[in-house]
């Protein structure tokens, strides 16, 4: 086993290291050059005191052999590579920014979100379909290259029939990324394709708006109450558009999409879908009104006194 730091320029197996990408909690990912093709790939280490944690090689055991299954273009490749003195998984190099970093330098119009999203969907409709659920769909893993090509990433959470199971605990563990889990994972359920059509759904809401839906701090608000609509953040997002979100963030699995490709459906027919006159606007519109109703109330009542008092000021002058 390997303790010392790695460092650019030192030599893992094959590998010329290039550089640090990024450092998380389990692992960290470095630039690096394969010297016996001189192609540009990535690596991901895991931290060393994490490897004689069987857990935890377990989960990263999945994560890559997950990858392998894996062919697509909207995924990141994963390269097969039985020459190693220690576990790492080895990826295919892609020039790109994670969505989040993009979400935080651009503002985006809504067809270039609709068209992310689309690519999104298209991914996520292939690994469905083999039977792969993500479970950590957020814009940290989500890479944006040229021309708005997109790479899914991190299957580190991702299971087929034994997923991660959320509890309590673990949400109050949870670094980053509770605003995109769903309200049945959140009521500990484990969730299912849906669960990731949910997550689309939250980004797609961040990338028109440029609000989150719910605060991060009340993971639960999403089981209780409703966003505020769209629109009435950026009237420019159009009432379908509008709708199609709803749908992909309805509380309830069996309202949502059922499947990616559906959710991709609609947004490349957006002309052709029907907006529903939704109890979640009703609601909002209900707390809306009886607001300035209030306000004219408690000012009709402060009026009381100061008129009484006019009055009998102007009668007591006569
Ligand atoms: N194949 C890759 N090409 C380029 N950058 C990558 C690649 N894989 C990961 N990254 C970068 O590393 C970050 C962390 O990757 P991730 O797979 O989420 O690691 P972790 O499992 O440690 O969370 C990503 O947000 C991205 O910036
Ligand atoms: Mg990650």
């Amino acid at each position: 086993m390997l303790d010392q730091p790695i460092n650019s320029g030192d030599k893992l197996d094959h590998y010329r290291i290039d550089g640090v990408v990024a450092h998380s909690a389990v692992a960290t990912i470095f630039r690096a050059i394969d010297l016996r093709t001189d192609q540009q790939v990535a690596l991901k280490v895991p931290h060393s005191e994490l490897e004689s944690d069987p857990t935890f090689a377990d989960r990263f055991r999945r994560e890559e052999e997950i990858g392998q299954e894996l062919n697509h273009p909207g995924l990141i490749k994963l390269l097969a590579d039985h020459d190693r003195s220690r576990p790492y998984i080895v990826m295919e190099w892609f020039e790109g920014k994670p969505l989040r970093q993009v979400m935080s330098e651009e503002k985006f119009t809504a067809e270039r979100a609709m068209r992310i999203v689309i690519s999104i969907c298209r991914a996520l409709e292939y690994i469905h379909n083999h039977g792969i659920v993500h479970r950590d769909l957020r814009p940290e893993h989500i890479l944006v290259g040229a021309e708005d090509h997109i790479k899914l990433i991190d299957f580190g959470a991702a299971g087929q029939a034994a997923g991660r199971r959320i509890t309590f605990t673990s949400i109050s563990q949870l670094t980053g990324g509770s605003e995109y889990i769903s309200p049945e994972e959140l009521k500990g359920k484990r969730g299912d394709a849906r669960s990731d059509i949910y997550a689309v759904g939250i980004i797609l809401y961040e990338m028109v708006t440029g609000r989150k839906p719910f605060p991060e701090s009340e993971p639960f608000d999403r089981t209780l109450s409703h966003p505020v609509p769209p629109r009435e953040i950026n009237p420019a997002i159009s009432p379908q558009l509008q709708e199609v979100i709803y749908r992909a963030l309805e509380r309830e699995p069996r309202n949502r999409y059922a499947n990616a490709h559906d959710f991709a459906r609609d947004l490349e027919h957006l002309d052709q879908v029907g907006v529903a006159d939704r109890a979640e606007l009703w609601d909002w519109k209900k707390g809306r009104s009886s607001q300035p109703r209030k306000v004219a109330l408690y000012v009709a009542m402060a009026l009381i006194p100061i008129v009484i008092f006019a009055l009998l000021f102007y009668f007591a002058n006569r």
